[in-house]
């Protein structure tokens, strides 16, 4: 018999093709699967990588409730077009502490993932307060009541050991201290250097300008940190062997 026969033998029996397709695609899985259980981390370590400070956690609490993540994406391709425009492509790494994570699957708005630094803080509040005013043209909308809501610590210690459950490598120092450095990092007159010891690069300095803490502060805090942890000066990608 020849082996076209022989396959018409499974294809005229659907238990036996049921049976055969059910075996090829295991091993297929298993193939794939099996050697997810054997290599540590599926992220590479990037050097300045580290978890959001309580303020930023905050920021990015907001940046979810209001569904910016709907207009902006944050994930970088690494293609020439983008990678002129918004900067180094995103590494896994920059999101490995978000969860969830705002990569986003719609650009109505440009990308935010190196947002951090670009504009000043002033800009910032202007432009959530009223878009128009700084880009004419703009469609986005306006988010100026969190200028006038007062920031909440709310269950931030709560917040952040859930966050420890998942894999974030928040300390018991930082837990602690989490209702103190979310206030001080508004403040300009805080240590800034006791709060870099635990989140280092966090910009410590009133984000909108009003003595209140606000939601706004929040915000800014989370927009302008966004990007800035690696320094792509020194970075060096890992050449897979
Ligand atoms: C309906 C869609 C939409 C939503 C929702 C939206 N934006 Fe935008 N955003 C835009 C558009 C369009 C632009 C480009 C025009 C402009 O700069 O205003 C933009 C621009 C920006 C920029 C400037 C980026 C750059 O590189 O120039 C920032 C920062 C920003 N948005 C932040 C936010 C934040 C934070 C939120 C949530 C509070 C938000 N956006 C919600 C549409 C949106």
């Amino acid at each position: 018999m020849s082996l076209w026969k022989k396959h018409q033998k499974i294809e005229k029996n659907v238990t036996l093709l049921f049976i055969l397709s059910l075996l090829v695609v295991s091993i297929g899985g298993l193939v794939e699967i099996v050697p997810l259980f054997y290599i540590d981390n599926t992220i590479e370590k990037v050097e300045g990588v580290r978890p959001y400070s309580p303020l930023e956690l905050k920021g990015r609490d907001i940046y979810i409730r209001e569904g910016c993540y709907v207009c902006h994406s944050q994930m970088i391709r690494p293609m020439r077009d983008e990678v002129e425009r918004y900067g180094h492509y995103s590494l896994a790494a920059e999101s490995m502490y978000d969860h969830p994570f705002q990569w986003g699957s719609k650009r109505t708005g440009p990308d935010l993932a190196r947002v951090g630094g670009r504009y000043s803080d002033q800009w910032h509040v202007d432009h959530l307060t009223d878009p128009q005013s700084v880009v004419p043209g703009s469609i986005m909308p306006k988010y100026g009541f969190l200028k006038r809501t007062k920031l909440e610590p709310g269950d931030i210690k709560a917040e952040m050991k859930v966050l420890r459950t998942l894999g974030v490598p928040y300390t018991d120092e930082m837990i602690q201290k989490a209702e103190e450095d979310l206030v001080n990092q508004a403040d300009p007159d805080a240590d800034a250097e006791d709060i870099q010891s635990r989140y280092p690069k966090a910009v410590v300095r009133n984000f909108d300008g009003q003595p209140e803490l606000t939601e706004m502060d929040a915000l800014i805090a989370y927009l302008q940190m966004l990007g800035t942890l690696v320094d792509f000066s020194t970075f060096q990608p890992v050449v897979s062997r």
